[in-house]
């Protein structure tokens, strides 16, 4: 009988040694393994598997497989879902502080974006997540979003008048094209290219990087280069599986994290460099500038809105910071 109870606690933990030697981490989004998203997956397994010596491992959920942004941050709050890469699209409907990057023409250029992000400022950002059932890992970046759309060139906000742009789920985006004239549809992403096909919305607008690794070519005509607004990503782990770690292991996920955004940045360098020539070897019609100035000057409305949402002296902060 002893034999006996001692053979089955023996089993017990050689079992529990087995189920405890490697855990698996569920990452999703949207994207493509081809995409900048699939690059930081990729990355932050090969790193996490590294710096665990193996007892964590990544598996990828790309292309919407488990859904849109909005549902996979949810799950994480609920505690189903370990990872995500995320647009900050949905990301201020949790986290209001978040919504102030997706200003438009807030960011001069990618320098600007990042500078801020790494500073104070965006690490403050990053602070308030744990607060929702979330912990960000990092920023990740998608690039400056354009414009495109299958009725015209779009050349200023006048030709805007009356096109219905899939936006994200994002108010500050909204109100920046319901400013501009066109008839803003906030969708989610796993619903934009069946949209696209069935033409019950004209246009969408995303970066360089959604635009080639989602083939929008294939559904869409005409690329506006606008640079409207920067598009941050988000690397963000469930609170519920981040507070279960060891404090080793916490700096090892955290130290993950900052390696998948470098490359997910890098990714988007690359990109940029020969994204357009691309999309225009894959047929597409583009407008390659717009005056800027004659968009901002119309969006005056949509920034005193912007102003008393976020604070004109946070904005300024953004906009000057060198
Ligand atoms: O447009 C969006 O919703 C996002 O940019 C996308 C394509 C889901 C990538 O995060």
């Amino acid at each position: 009988m002893r034999i006996a109870t001692l053979t089955a606690a023996l089993l017990m933990t050689a079992f529990a040694g087995v189920a405890s030697a490697q855990s698996t981490i569920k990452i999703g989004y949207t994207l493509p393994p081809n995409s900048h998203y699939g690059t930081a997956g990729r990355v932050f397994g090969e790193e996490i598997a590294k710096l665990t010596n193996g007892r964590y491992k990544a598996e990828q959920f790309p292309a919407n497989a488990l859904g849109g942004e909005r549902e996979m941050i949810e799950s994480l709050q609920l505690g189903n879902l370990e990872m995500v890469i995320t647009s900050s699209g949905p990301v201020g409907n949790f986290v209001p502080e978040v919504a102030i990057t997706d200003i438009p023409f807030l960011f001069r250029d990618t320098a600007h974006a990042r500078a801020v992000l790494d500073s104070p400022i965006g690490q403050d950002i990053l602070a308030r997540f744990p607060a929702k059932g979330l912990v960000a890992l990092g920023w990740g970046e998608q690039g400056f979003r354009h414009l495109t759309n299958n009725k015209r060139p779009v050349k200023q906000p006048e030709d805007l008048k009356g096109l219905k742009i899939r936006t994200m789920e994002n108010q500050v985006h909204m109100t920046a094209f319901r400013t501009l004239g066109a008839s803003p549809t906030p969708m989610a992403w796993p619903e934009v290219i069946g949209g696209l096909q069935q033409g019950t919305i004209d246009g969408q607008e995303n970066p360089l990087s959604v635009i080639v690794s989602a083939k929008l070519s294939e559904v869409q005509k005409h690329l506006t280069l606008s640079r409207h607004v920067y598009s941050p990503a988000l690397i963000l782990i469930s609170k519920r599986t981040f507070d279960a770690l060891s404090a080793d292991d916490k700096k090892a996920f955290q130290e993950a994290g900052k390696v998948a955004a470098a490359a997910m940045r890098k990714h988007i360098d690359d990109v940029e460099k020969k994204g357009v020539e691309d999309l225009k070897a894959a047929g597409f019609q583009v407008v390659e500038e717009v005056d800027t100035a004659k968009f901002q000057t119309v969006l005056a409305p949509a920034f005193a809105e912007y102003a008393k949402k976020f604070g004109a002296d946070k904005i300024e902060k953004i906009r000057t910071y060198k």
